[in-house]
């Protein structure tokens, strides 16, 4: 690229964030009562203390309040948006779209495209991917994107190995060309469906009265079916290697890198990646403690909390890597 294209370049630039965490506080002392579990094992293995749960509120719901937020935050008006994705693996219903229900919630104009993306605990930075392509393409001019996920409703709560790890929430961001050096330097998707049963759930459609010969209405419902140990290998490697080829291909050193903002799956992930990218505390963002893994949600949930925290300032280096079931892992780089 010569020095005059990389002046045009257009990049979709990050305006405005938002997130939202249900009140509903769910402490690892109170799991200890659910479940046979301690404190103690829960803090050392994953780094979680505690979790917000859902209680009367949808999926869209606590989706639109994350996106309200962020809208404020960019100072930009629902019915200005030309673009809704919302990354979830925990919709209200089949269909519609839990973005379609987010566009009427807001009031988005009539005919502006809305749909989700399923990739668990990447749904994030794939919507973000997909809208940083429509923003280059010229296409859209202010993007609402939104994580979000509600995994108290699809966990196994007799499961502990599961029921421990995720709880529930929401984060937005509010994209915009931009022709400066701020914006995604870039957005990089991944993904290997043969590793599926590492990570999935439980049949959630029921079969049709053709296969079950008659037989209405049987029970199917989807809970979370984890292998952690195996997971937990792939997470740390896959992370690496995301964060790892985003880095080289912007030449980026560790030095530079103002902030990586991980999906908050475990402590101990976000420790691994820290230590193999030869990286500082204070270049490594985390609030597991407080949420737990939010799937969707983590990522511009974290944000949210690190913009509002200041821990983010103007040129800075923003990484974000991801990874979670389908396979699917991610990787963006962004220029404050
Ligand atoms: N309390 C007490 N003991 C428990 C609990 C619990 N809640 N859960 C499991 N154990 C026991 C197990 O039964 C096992 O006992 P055993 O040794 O007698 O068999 C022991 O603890 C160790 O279990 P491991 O699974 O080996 O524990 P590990 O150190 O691997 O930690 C964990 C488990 C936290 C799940 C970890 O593997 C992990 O974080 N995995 C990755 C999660 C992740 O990244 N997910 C991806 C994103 S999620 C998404 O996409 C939806």
């Amino acid at each position: 690229m010569t020095r005059g294209e990389a002046m045009t370049t257009t990049r979709a630039r990050i305006t405005g964030t938002g997130s939202y965490a249900p009140p509903k506080v769910l402490t690892n002392k109170d799991l200890e009562k659910m479940v046979e579990t301690t404190d103690e094992w829960i803090t050392t293995r994953s780094g979680i203390k505690q979790r917000r749960i859902t209680v009367n509120e949808k999926t869209s719901e606590v989706a639109a309040k994350a996106a309200r937020r962020a809208l404020k935050a960019a100072g930009v008006l629902p019915r200005e948006i030309d673009l809704v994705i919302v990354g979830t693996v925990t919709p209200d219903n089949v269909f519609p779209s839990t973005a379609c229900f987010v566009q009427s919630i807001l009031g988005v104009k009539s005919g502006v495209p809305a749909f989700d993306v399923s990739a668990a605990c990447s749904g994030f930075l794939y919507a973000m991917d997909i809208a940083d392509k429509y923003i280059k393409a010229g296409i859209s001019k202010r993007a609402l994107v939104v994580g979000v996920d509600i995994f108290s409703r699809i966990i196994d709560w007799k499961d502990r190995s599961t029921c421990v790890l995720f709880g529930d929430g929401a984060g937005a961001v509010v994209l915009k060309p931009s022709s400066g050096k701020k914006g995604i330097l870039s957005s990089h998707i991944y993904s290997d469906g043969r590793l599926w049963q590492m990570l999935y759930t439980t049949e959630s459609i029921p079969p049709n009265p053709f296969e079950t010969k008659g037989k209405s209405n049987p029970e199917c419902h989807p809970y979370v079916r984890m292998k952690g140990n195996e997971t937990f290998k792939a997470a740390v490697r896959n992370m690496e290697e995301a964060c790892l080829k985003v880095m080289k291909l912007n030449r980026l050193k560790p030095k530079d890198i103002g902030l990586l903002i991980p999906h908050q799956a475990n402590i101990r992930i976000m420790n691994a990646i820290k230590d193999r990218l030869k990286l500082s505390d204070e270049q490594v963002f985390s609030d597991i403690e407080k949420y737990g893994n939010t799937s969707a949600a983590s990522i511009p949930l974290a944000l949210d909390e690190a913009v509002r925290e200041k821990r983010i300032k103007a040129g800075d280096v923003v990484l974000f890597v991801s990874f979670g079931g389908g396979l699917t892992w991610a990787s963006a780089a962004v220029r404050w």
